[in-house]
């Protein structure tokens, strides 16, 4: 296996809303992310992915665009973007740009230009339109659900004024889906990666990469057959993960591979895509990482298995196998803008903070890459508590305010000071209010306490850039368990040469075989010298055991 600079780098996401307000405005933007640049440097990534900052109606939060070769004003401008690239490289820093081929906005010049043509017309076929079922075709043309509520299809009023076709959106009715199986489709979007590398992006993460090509004839899910996750665990739903999205694929492997050589800055070369591929089995996502095909896929069941040892166990296993069989790394994921922040998930307060604090541990001393999404270095917890009036996220409204949503993961970040908006902005609110609590979490009020999460990441990274074992310099791609009698909840492995990691993750304290001197501990813990050592729960450490 070839190996390149983002197999066991570290990618920090930026959701550029929430990071950094260069203009006063209380939405983050690039200059405000510009400014912000050395604290990604000095916290120790190699990465960062840019959530959407594209020309959008903001319906999704950006991942409605309506023009993907234009900065939306709110973040900026393409100068801005540029700048941000630039100086990035000087500070050894790559950048992944995001890329939303699924859908576009409904806001986009080929959408309108698609409603002003007829049934039929090359217009339409860049998109789903399909005449409805029943009488009048008053229904729906298929069974299908949209991700975020609802059916999956919207009815238009034609051009002389009448009940016209339906058009397919597997997300909210402002996301109309494209007609992948249309060349022209396929053309553009090769334009628009070209656009962005031409810039000197380093690559692309691909929003909903499992989902572009949808099966011909677009058939009903089968009674019975669950839509949600469980229908992905035990079927191929037909909207979902089908073969022909591999083609799309290949073709981008070989536009990104004829910028292999083009130097981006910073002596780094070879662009890169990373698949956002919501499936339940590694085995099937790493079908998109097979030769000829993308570098990295997210490893989501890293992220869903919770804090339960022998699921997490089973997705590193299954993961580590599945990429190795197709001769790629793993990419671990514990948090992004789309999920409840890992403070919560894993029970919120100080235990899910020392929870989530172990959990870093383990995600970085993994062999492979790893994806950390901001905020979470600093330990930041979800905030549940926002007033509906302010959420923004469609999912809340689609569902009738059932479903809260996923405002509570971006909620702006606390840099310094005593009281909201924590210098985020230099106006006087954030776009979502910070709780209170936030000023013991803001980065100033960390950046000099050793015992701090941010601390904690910091040296984290840099024993993974320092360590044989670990990061660009590993050795070896995997890891052995630790066997000798430990109790299942205890997970423990090594990576040659000389690293050790070990998480308690049950109710009581254990005994971990420890052959060396520690290097880092999510939490108090009492060790001298080599030996076994006795570790709490919800703690994780490492150690070396370098001659
Ligand atoms: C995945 C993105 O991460 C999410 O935020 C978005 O709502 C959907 N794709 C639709 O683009």
């Amino acid at each position: 296996m070839v190996r390149g600079w983002w197999h066991d780098a570290v990618f920090y996401q930026v959701y550029p809303r929430s990071f950094a307000d260069g203009d006063g405005d209380g939405v983050g933007d690039l200059p405000g992310l510009f400014a912000r640049l050395p604290y990604l440097r000095d916290l120790g990534v190699d990465a960062i992915w840019l959530s959407p900052f594209y020309r959008s109606p903001m319906v999704d939060a950006g991942y409605d665009v309506a023009d993907p070769r234009d900065v939306d004003p709110l973040f900026g401008t393409l100068a801005d973007a540029d700048r941000v690239f630039a100086r990035a490289h000087e500070l050894g820093l790559a950048v992944l740009v995001d890329v939303v081929p699924n859908h576009t906005s409904r806001d986009s010049a080929w959408f309108a230009t698609a409603l002003a043509s007829p049934p039929g017309s090359v217009e339409r076929s860049r998109y789903l339109f399909r005449d409805g079922r029943g009488t009048g075709g008053d229904e729906p043309p298929n069974n299908w659900l949209s991700q975020f509520g609802g059916p999956a299809w919207t009815r238009i009023t034609e051009a002389d004024g009448r009940p016209g076709q339906w058009y397919l959106h597997l997300y909210s009715p402002a996301q109309p889906d494209l007609n992948w199986r249309n060349l022209e489709v396929r053309c553009e979007y090769l334009s628009i990666l070209r656009f962005w590398l031409d810039r000197g992006v380093d690559g692309f993460r691909i929003d909903v990469a499992h989902g572009l090509v949808k099966a011909l004839g677009l058939p009903d899910v089968p009674p019975g057959v669950p839509q949600g996750w469980e229908g992905r665990l035990r079927h191929r739903l037909p909207y979902w993960d089908q073969p022909e999205v591999h083609d799309v694929y290949r073709t981008w492997r070989r536009l990104l591979d004829s910028y292999a050589d083009v130097d981006t800055g910073g002596g780094r070369r070879g662009r890169i895509a990373v698949a956002e591929v919501w499936l339940p089995r590694a085995q099937r996502s790493a079908a998109y990482l097979r030769p000829g095909e993308l570098h990295q896929a997210f490893d989501f069941p890293f992220l869903l298995a919770g804090w339960d040892p022998v699921r997490l166990r089973a997705a590193i296993d299954d993961a580590l196998a599945a990429t190795a069989a197709v001769g790629a790394a793993p990419a671990w994921v514990l948090a992004n803008h789309d999920v409840v922040r890992p403070v919560t998930r894993f029970g919120g307060g100080a235990l899910g903070l020392a929870r989530a604090r172990a959990a870093l541990l383990l995600e970085l001393a993994l062999p492979g890459a790893a994806y950390l999404y901001q905020g979470d270095e600093l330990g930041l917890p979800e905030v549940e508590d926002l007033p509906d009036e302010l959420r923004r996220d469609p999912v809340f409204a689609h569902s009738g305010g059932r479903v809260p949503g996923r405002d509570g993961c971006r909620v702006p970040l606390p840099w310094a000071g005593e009281a909201a908006p924590f210098d985020f902005t230099s106006g006087e609110t954030a776009w979502l209010p910070q709780p209170a609590s936030w000023a013991e979490l803001t980065v100033a009020a960390q950046r000099h306490d050793p015992d701090s999460t941010l601390a904690l990441c910091r040296t984290a990274l840099r024993i993974r850039r320092t360590h044989p074992a670990l990061g660009a310099r590993a050795a070896g791609r995997g890891l052995t368990w630790a066997e000798d009698e430990l109790p299942p909840d205890i997970l423990a492995f090594t990576r040659v040469p000389g690293f050790g990691c070990a998480v308690n993750m049950g109710k009581a304290p254990a005994r971990v075989p420890v052959t060396g001197p520690l290097l880092l501990a999510s939490g108090p813990v009492e060790h001298t010298g080599t030996g076994d050592l006795t570790l709490p729960p919800n703690t994780a450490v490492w150690w070396s055991a370098l001659a």
